[in-house]
């Protein structure tokens, strides 16, 4: 039933895949079977199991012709491999199969909607990549492409629209019974726009409008929309490339944007735009609905421009841990999806530390940790200059997080993570200091660290290959502060 490409992949998978040891990856966020991974895909929850695919190159630690991995789980903590879902292996595809989204049927199949990468030949003889929509069916082990793919044809969009840039359909069905998909695409002037598509049954689509064009506010092409209502708003989430920084909110090269706003006579009109995490490692994020109607996301936890390695390390590529989302004061919240209390042991706790300089505390350690910090002046007429929380700590090397109260602006330094590329290693972003007062859930998991500031008001996700014998957790204060602490560890 299925191709020779996708039968060679199992097999290499299956085969690379067993030798990687479970000490070797992360505890609970999720890493590619074998090779890389980047944009998480086809979130979706069908017949009992949550399905998650991935953007998959099994072959290398390099991104190469795309496949779509494929994990399955009931808790959205423990993942379980199942084999790739999806090989370049059809006239419509066999540049690769890039990101899309997927959807239980009425019908009982699981359906997955992606981009095909092929290419056409100009009148000059030259060859250029083009992007069409594509499907494919499956019973969420095995998946057949639909024999009229593409199922979008670039060719059919209005003028001036780009074939090359048009990619990664989410799907949803309405209340109406159609589904739609938005897809990312560029106009003629080269910026992003995100436009709808609708279709009766989820095979035959037909274009339906623009939604919103970026009309050069955030950078350039607007790679993975979502779109999803969520407490009384529309939600636009989408990742831009090439964009110019603005403040601390945006920074240069990739983003990830959040647009919350409304939707009038099928425009999308937003009121408040904030990047949606503000670290280093965050990127393409994807929603699916729980069946409890949780609004749940996971974001790519890599950097395309700074891809972090270890040197043994045997997989490329993690997920953040899945988020559910909240609108509170026209703002997107994020809170570690509740299902992570499951994880917790040993809670250990300390009120009211003061923190003057350098100050450890026994059994505040580890790698697979969750931290509750609650930092304020130690007292409230005397701000401090500095606070600093160091993880994946041991002799030179620590990851850093600091906030200065002074100018509100919390900072993830990975310079000392055992890296040795010239590449990314600071991020810094605007916060809600109050005056001293800052909340930190911090939650570290071997090679990550994701850190939710104000009850989710804003996150920073950072990845890092300090050595695993660093466990030390340390805090440090120019000035004074007062420290609350939980912390749990956190075990499969
Ligand atoms: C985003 C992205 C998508 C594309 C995929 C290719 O990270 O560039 O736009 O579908 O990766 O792997």
């Amino acid at each position: 039933m299925f191709s020779e490409t996708l039968r060679k992949t199992r097999e290499y998978e299956q085969t690379f895949g067993e030798c990687i040891d479970r000490e070797e990856r992360p505890s609970f966020h999720l890493t590619p079977y074998v090779g890389w991974m980047n944009d998480p895909n086809g979130l979706s929850y069908y017949n009992g199991q949550y399905h998650m695919f991935y953007q998959y190159h099994p072959y290398s630690l390099q991104w190469g012709p795309m496949h779509w991995g494929h994990v399955v789980s009931r808790d959205l903590l423990h993942w379980e491999y199942l084999p790739a879902a999806l090989a370049p292996d059809t006239p419509a595809d066999f540049a690769g199969c890039f990101s899309g989204s997927a959807i239980a049927l009425p019908d009982g199949r699981h359906l997955l909607m992606y981009t095909g990468v092929s290419r056409v030949k100009d009148a000059d003889g030259q060859e250029r990549d083009v992007q069409n929509q594509c499907v494919a069916v499956g019973d969420g082990l095995n998946y057949e492409k639909c024999a009229e793919n593409p199922v979008i044809d670039g060719k059919d969009l209005p003028k001036g629209f780009s074939q090359a840039d048009f990619r990664d359909p989410k799907l949803w069905q309405g209340e109406d019974g159609n589904f739609y998909c938005v897809v990312g695409n560029r106009p003629a002037d080269g910026n992003g726009q995100i436009l709808l598509f609708k279709s009766p049954d989820g095979f035959h689509w037909e274009y339906d409008r623009v939604l919103i064009h970026n009309k050069g506010h955030f950078g350039k092409m607007w790679e993975c929309p979502d779109l999803f209502r969520l407490d009384g708003k529309w939600v636009l989430l989408t990742s831009p490339q090439e964009m110019l920084p603005v403040e601390l909110e945006y920074h240069n090269g990739n983003n990830t944007l959040c647009l919350i706003g409304e939707i009038r006579d099928g425009e999308f009109f937003p009121e408040h735009d904030q990047s949606i995490d503000s670290g280093l490692d965050f990127y393409a994020p994807q929603t699916l609905l729980a069946p409890d109607g949780r609004r749940i996301m996971i974001g790519w936890m890599q950097n395309w421009d700074a891809p972090l390695c270890g040197p043994e390390q045997k997989w490329m590529g993690q997920m953040t841990l899945p988020r559910e989302l909240s609108i509170r004061n026209g703002r997107l919240y994020q809170q570690p999806i509740r299902e992570l209390a499951m994880l917790r042991k040993k809670p250990v706790e300390y009120r009211n530390v003061t923190v003057d300089g350098v100050v450890t505390l026994p059994d505040i350690e580890g790698r697979q940790v969750e931290l509750e910090l609650t930092i304020r002046p130690a007292a409230p007429d005397k701000l401090y200059h500095s606070f600093a929380v160091q993880f994946a700590q041991r002799d030179g090397c620590y990851t850093q997080l600091t906030f200065r109260p002074w100018e509100n602006t919390l900072e993830s330094d990975r310079s000392f993570s055992g890296t040795r590329r010239a590449m990314l290693h600071q991020r810094r972003c605007k916060v809600n200091g109050d005056n001293g007062t800052l909340k930190l859930h911090l939650i570290l998991d071997r090679f990550s660290a994701e850190a939710f500031i104000n009850d989710g008001e804003q996150t920073m996700t950072t990845t890092f290959v300090t050595p695993q014998d660093a466990q030390g957790i340390r805090f440090l204060c120019d000035g004074a502060a007062l420290l609350d602490v939980v912390k749990y560890d956190l075990s499969e």
